[in-house]
């Protein structure tokens, strides 16, 4: 039986794919998986048991990736599953940056009991009066499964579309528009664009990328766009370029007391994925990428350690090692089956960073001693017999 902690609500839809043999439980002392949204795990002590955490959605800043990997838990995300809900709120962002639908929104509501409101209308729209994007340049800096869709809509929507991302993605690559301008230097967008949208994951190298020094460098009156983490703009730069008038509009998903409030400001509550459609494929990604994890040993969607496939064991017995990426550490592992005359059928190692990942089917069920033995070779994180 394999117990799933839920920090957060996931969708029933999602829940309803856990096998029989999987358990919901209340505790996360003794779960093998936690499920989780939003809800910060960087204080959380994580059991022993646990091997697996995934998260629905895409960004996995409120998850200790480095901790989780040398305890070898594999930290799974939902790339691209709720990107359509992100996309769409951005394309709703760039509209409210460019047309005052609030400010004219606010105006009928604190008029609504006037009797001559239907009059006095054509006299006061002036003041709510905006511009097309249609022919502006938008620049999208980071083009993953989001910001790819952000670009390919601008461009049906009459946008000049400039694209920047230095570690593009075949599959993105492919599915971009051809009228996205490639931009190799994030600074051509600074100082060609009418509206920046930013799409990078938050990191200790993207933390603040919108600063003075970038906001010196773009358009005056650029409107910026942030659906992606609150981190990526520097607070104080950012009012202070709202009040110099470099930047006009900045609209973003995440409010804190240093913006809401500031002219210019157009604050949402982190709404980009939060569509019944974009939670329900959240979650079915979560779950199923987790279920392949813990019965088959597959990893696909990590952030901390490498895809590895095998398909499902045919073998009579299939163990997973997590380890640090060191030389030798095959060798060892397969010493270890060698000892014991076990014969190999399949074997895969793959590595991320610091962090690799093997698995080998042999042709004999794994005992305790052997789990034992490779538990014990220096740079082993993690043993677990799949089967
Ligand atoms: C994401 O990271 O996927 C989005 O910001 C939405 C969310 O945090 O749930």
């Amino acid at each position: 039986m394999s117990k799933v902690k839920c920090l957060n609500p996931i969708a029933a839809c999602g829940m309803e794919l856990l096998p029989n043999d999987y358990q919901v439980v209340e505790e996360l002392a003794d779960a093998d998986v936690v499920l989780v949204r939003s809800a910060s795990m960087h204080e959380l002590e994580l059991p022993d048991t646990c091997k697996a955490i995934a998260r629905a959605g895409a960004g996995v800043n409120n998850i200790p990736l480095d901790k989780c990997a040398e305890q070898g838990i594999v930290v799974f995300n939902t790339p691209g599953a709720n990107a359509n809900g992100v996309k769409e709120i951005v394309i709703a962002g760039l509209l409210l940056a460019s047309r005052d639908l609030i400010g004219g929104y606010n105006w009928v509501q604190e008029n609504k009991g006037d009797p001559e409101l239907a009059k006095s209308v054509e006299k006061k729209k002036s003041a709510f009066a905006g511009n097309e994007i249609l022919g502006k340049k938008l620049g999208v800096i980071g083009l993953g499964a989001i910001g790819a869709k952000v670009a390919n809509v601008a461009v049906r929507l009459g946008m000049d579309v400039y694209g920047y991302d230095p570690y593009v993605s075949v599959d993105a690559a492919w599915n971009l528009s051809r009228q996205v301008k490639h931009i190799s230097n994030v600074e051509d967008i600074y100082k060609e664009c009418d509206y920046i949208t930013i799409h990078v994951p938050a990191m200790d190298s993207t933390k603040g990328m919108l600063n003075q020094d970038a906001f010196d460098k773009m358009k005056d009156g650029v409107k910026i766009l942030n659906f992606a983490r609150d981190i990526l703009v520097k607070d104080e730069d950012i009012k202070a370029a709202l009040s110099s008038g470099k930047v006009s509009c900045y609209v973003t998903d995440f409010p804190n007391s240093a913006i809401a409030g500031v002219q210019g400001v157009i604050t949402l509550p982190h709404l980009g994925a939060s569509t019944e459609e974009s939670e329900d494929n959240c979650a079915v990604m979560a779950v199923r990428q987790i279920v392949d994890y813990i019965d088959n040993g597959n990893i696909k969607n990590s952030v901390n350690y490498p895809a590895c496939d095998m398909g499902v064991c045919t073998n009579a017995a299939r163990v997973a090692i997590n380890h640090k990426n060191i030389p030798d550490m095959l060798t060892r592992f397969t010493g270890v089956f060698a000892s014991k005359g076990i014969n190999i059928s399949d074997m895969i190692s793959k590595s991320k960073g610091d962090w690799a990942y093997s698995m080998l089917d042999v042709s004999e069920v794994i005992s305790e001693e052997i789990v034992e033995a490779l538990s014990q070779i220096e740079g082993v994180v993690k043993v677990r017999v799949i089967k």
